[in-house]
């Protein structure tokens, strides 16, 4: 591992920019991944060295250039219907009681999309119709996991969890050329609108009220003040009886002034808590 030099001190380096650009607070033990993330990208603007590569980059990075190192650096693992239960805690928030007549769900960490998916699939089902009224936002950091997103094409190894009934329901089998690859049924992508949204930023391109904001997996990514950050500026777009619901190992316990807690992961807001509008 060494066609290009690179030293603790790059490493440092590079942790410190991915968390001033993305919150991401980078592990020690991380310095191999970092190394190899990056490969692809010293390659492509001929360095042979990383701190070349961190120099230029800093120096003269255009927004492509920086956009390029996020989303190496960014970890975007996800399935469809991950940490199920989530999915049927929506689906009877969406039946609920009082309920607008249209409801809208932010998923603020959409990686490739199949949280999204899922998420679309969850509201056809909890309506038990293919054009429920709901509409469902995508954000993400990673530009190239978006363009996946919004394309909303699968390997079928990536749907073979997905349940049978599910998979007649609302994919579509690519024939020909597209053997092997499966899309979402062209309904689903009414539902559907994705966005670049750094969670980082002080502005966010995505306004409220939000009847659920799914973001997982990826507050777990930022230290204790970050988090607590982004809950003070989400907190107020969800509507007062509207849920956040959090990764299986993401609890935000440490801003109970924000966010109370519904059950397994599932947050409710606090009304009248700094930052929250009146
Ligand atoms: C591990 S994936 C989680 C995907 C999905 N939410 C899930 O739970 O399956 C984490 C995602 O967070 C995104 N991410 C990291 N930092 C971010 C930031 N500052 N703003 C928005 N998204 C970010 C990454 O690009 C990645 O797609």
């Amino acid at each position: 591992m060494s066609d290009f030099a690179y030293s603790e001190r790059d490493f440092t380096r590079i942790r410190r920019l991915i968390h001033e650009r993305a919150g991401i607070a980078l592990a020690e033990a991380k310095r191999d991944m970092a190394y190899s993330r990056l490969t692809r990208l010293l390659r492509a603007g001929g360095h042979r060295r990383m701190a070349d590569y961190l120099d230029g980059l800093e120096r003269k990075g255009s927004d492509d250039d920086w956009q390029d190192f996020v989303n190496a650096l960014t970890t975007n693992l996800t399935s469809f219907f991950r940490e199920a239960h989530h999915f049927e805690m929506l689906a009877e928030h969406l039946r609920r009681p009082g309920a607008p007549a249209k409801q809208r769900i932010w998923c603020a960490a959409a990686s490739t999309g199949e949280e999204v998916w899922s998420l679309a699939i969850a509201a056809c089902e909890a309506f038990d119709r293919i054009d429920p009224p709901v509409e469902i936002i995508g954000s993400d950091i990673d530009t190239a996991c978006l363009q996946k997103a919004a394309a909303g094409v699968y390997a079928l190894a990536r749907i073979e969890d997905v349940s049978g009934a599910r998979r007649k329901r609302f994919f579509q089998r690519g024939i020909d050329g597209n053997a092997g690859l499966a899309r979402m049924r062209p309904e689903l992508y009414k539902l559907v609108r994705v966005y670049r949204c750094n969670l980082l930023d002080a502005r966010w391109p995505v306004q409220g009220p939000f009847d659920a904001i799914f973001c997982r997996n990826v507050m777990i990514y930022f230290d204790k003040p970050t988090q607590h950050r982004v809950l003070r500026q989400m907190a107020p777009l969800l509507r007062d009886d509207g849920l956040l619901f959090a990764g299986h190992s993401e609890s935000f316990f440490h801003a109970a002034d924000v966010v109370t807690s519904r059950g397994r992961t599932v947050y409710a807001p606090v009304r009248g808590a700094m930052g929250n509008a009146a």
